[in-house]
């Protein structure tokens, strides 16, 4: 089998997750990690120099403008010093640090929590809330439509790249068709694939989410991971997490304290960050951490105080309980004599 191809047949084939499981949305339901599809090449996206000089080109443009830039919404949307593509690497490029290609495909996606089918925009929504401490745009808001485009651009283009018809403008769609995203009857795919991938495989593209990390044998400990900190990641992310501004501009994004995500961000969940630890940092050695030091630092970061989480109700104790009562993550939780989230910051800091 072509190297290239391998993915699909994985695709195809479907896989052991059930798609009940794979939700998320608005409220930053757990994405399950995925096991590494070993020895398979990735889905590659078209090159950004092939965006169109048109308008629906301007539009995948200014989408892409704003992941890698979204502090130009600073103050409106956004109120830390984040961009998206601080997590999503590569410009939301690279598998297994939840690329948009493979999220553009898994939309509208079913939520278990409540029933309720969320659409690409509205995910996108949830992580300005959370992810980015700040306001979400409006649903029909150039912003969100143009990183759907962006999102859906990537995939479609890498598609047909894929099967060879790369002098292939990328078909245009609906800006409501860009915001519901790929998972739909309507939405259909080019080539050999146009009735093969069936709507419950499209949540379960390889590379989608994060890499399946395997526990740690040791329970995870703030203590240990604060030394793997130290030796591993202070250099560039600063001794308090607080990231490097230059001239203004954030350059190294912050792992706790005022400027990065707040408590309901994906992120401050254990599991979540040590999976993408492992497979993402240190930036440009990645995967040399051992499993152990990964679940450790991830526990050092996310016991350490960060923005509030803006579901926040009564007290800490009673936010932890009714949004934090099966998420591995530290809320609610004592720390060094401390209750985190009790000193939190400021939540949302954009009205
Ligand atoms: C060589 C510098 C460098 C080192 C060392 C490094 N990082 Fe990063 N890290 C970055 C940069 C830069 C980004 C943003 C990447 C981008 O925008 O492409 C980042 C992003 C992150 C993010 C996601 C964004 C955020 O603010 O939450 C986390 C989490 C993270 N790093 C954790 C770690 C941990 C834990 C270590 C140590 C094991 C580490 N990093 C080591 C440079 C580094
Ligand atoms: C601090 C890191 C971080 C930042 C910054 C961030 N995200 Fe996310 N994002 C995540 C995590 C973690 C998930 C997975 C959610 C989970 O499992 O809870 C996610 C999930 C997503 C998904 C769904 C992926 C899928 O496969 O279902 C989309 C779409 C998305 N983010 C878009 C964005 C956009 C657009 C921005 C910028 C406005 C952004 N994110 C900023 C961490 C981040």
């Amino acid at each position: 089998m072509p190297i290239k191809k391998a993915w699909l047949f994985l695709l195809l084939a479907g896989s052991s997750i059930s798609s009940a499981d794979g939700i998320i949305a608005d409220m930053q339901d757990e994405i399950p990690a995925q096991q590494k599809a070993a020895n398979l090449g990735y889905f590659e996206p078209r090159d950004l120099s092939k965006i169109p000089e048109d308008a629906f080109g301007d539009k995948v443009r200014k989408g892409y403008e704003l992941f890698v830039n979204t502090q130009q919404l600073s103050g409106k949307y956004v109120g830390n010093q984040l961009n998206c593509t601080n997590c999503h690497l590569d410009a939301g490029n690279k598998a297994y640090a939840s690329p948009m290609w493979a999220a553009f495909l898994a939309y509208p996606e079913f939520r278990k929590k409540n029933n309720k089918i969320s659409s690409f925009a509205e995910r996108i929504q949830g992580c300005f809330s959370f992810s980015m401490n700040g306001k979400a745009p409006e649903i029909d808001s150039p912003e969100l439509v143009a990183m759907s485009a962006y999102s859906y651009w990537l995939l479609m283009g890498g598609l047909l790249d894929m099967f060879g018809m790369q002098d292939k403008a990328v078909p245009e769609m609906s800006d409501k068709a860009l915001q519901q995203g790929g998972n739909v009857d309507s939405f259909k795919l080019p080539g050999p694939l146009s009735d093969k991938v069936k709507l419950d495989a499209r949540g379960h593209m390889p590379g989608r989410a994060f890499a399946a990390l395997e526990k740690p044998s040791q329970a995870p400990s703030p203590e240990r991971g604060a030394k793997v900190y130290s030796e591993h990641c202070a250099l560039c992310h600063g001794a308090k997490g607080q990231g490097t501004v230059m001239a203004d501009v954030p350059v190294i994004p912050a792992l706790w304290g005022a400027q990065s995500f707040n408590w309901g961000a994906g992120m401050h969940r254990v599991n979540t960050a040590a999976t993408f630890i492992f497979e993402n940092m240190p930036l440009g050695k990645a995967v040399q951490l051992k499993p152990q030091q990964a679940w450790d630092v991830a526990a050092y970061m996310n016991s350490r105080e960060r923005p509030q989480d803006p579901r926040f109700k009564d007290d800490v104790a009673t936010t932890a309980k009714q949004f934090h009562a099966d998420d591995d993550g530290y809320y609610g939780k004592e720390v060094d004599g401390n209750t985190l989230g009790s000193a939190a910051f400021p939540a949302t800091t954009v009205k």
